[in-house]
């Protein structure tokens, strides 16, 4: 539990630091509007606290591919409340322990069929992914194309967040295991680096 404490320290001092980069960052990141039809990579995420550090990562990976940007919205908004892990009766906590739950999504990609690369990108909870990735992923079939997962947190690494992913709720996908956790709201051009290094379009 002390090292969670601690995680979660780092992760709030990160997030401090990421609002900034994102009210700079704001203005330059339009990824997936005016010739979406023509792109074949989405990248879709999922972010929950006040300080969006998954969304700001997501929308410069979106940048970094020339991809499509989708934001996995839930249809009940997590609340700080909700999102408090310490807590054993929060939203987050009674989620995250059953491994059967499934948080409605308010969003759906309309298009899917056009996508054959999708980055999924989450905040870790509890080491693995929040289970609205689940109820996003078994939202559609997914059947040949190639996913891969990134996330931040507070300091965890990707874990086996994948894998269970996959398990769970896209088994006939293609992943890319064990993606990657992309804390520091790293620039364009590292994205860049990461994704040649990704046995993809090869
Ligand atoms: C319920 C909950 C559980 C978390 N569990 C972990 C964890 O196991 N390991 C970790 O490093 N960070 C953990 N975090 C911190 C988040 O992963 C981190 O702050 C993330 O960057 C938040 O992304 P967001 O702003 O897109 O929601 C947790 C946060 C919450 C709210």
């Amino acid at each position: 539990m002390k090292k969670l404490a601690f995680i979660m320290l780092a992760a709030l001092m990160l997030g401090a630091c990421q609002n900034t980069a994102q009210n700079n960052a704001s203005a330059t990141d339009e990824a997936g509007t005016a010739d979406s039809a023509a792109r074949t990579t989405l990248v879709a995420y999922f972010s929950a606290s006040e300080a969006h550090i998954t969304a700001q990562v997501a929308k410069t990976l979106a940048e970094a591919t020339d991809a499509d940007l989708f934001e996995i919205v839930p249809e009940k908004i997590y609340t700080a409340e909700d999102l408090d892990w310490r807590n054993e009766q929060s939203r987050s906590t009674i989620e995250m322990k059953d491994s059967t739950a499934r948080p409605a999504v308010a969003t759906k990609v309309e298009n899917m069929a056009q996508y054959n690369t999708i980055y999924v990108g989450f905040p870790i909870w509890w080491y693995t992914a929040p289970r609205i990735i689940n109820t996003f992923l078994e939202q559609y079939d997914l059947t040949g194309k190639t996913i891969i997962p990134f996330a931040t947190s507070g300091g965890s690494d990707m874990g086996k967040s994948g894998e269970d992913l996959q398990k769970a709720s896209a088994p006939n996908a293609n992943w890319i295991l064990p993606g990657k956790v992309l804390n520091g709201n790293p620039p364009v051009d590292s994205l860049k680096a990461w994704i040649q290094t990704l046995p993809i379009n090869k």
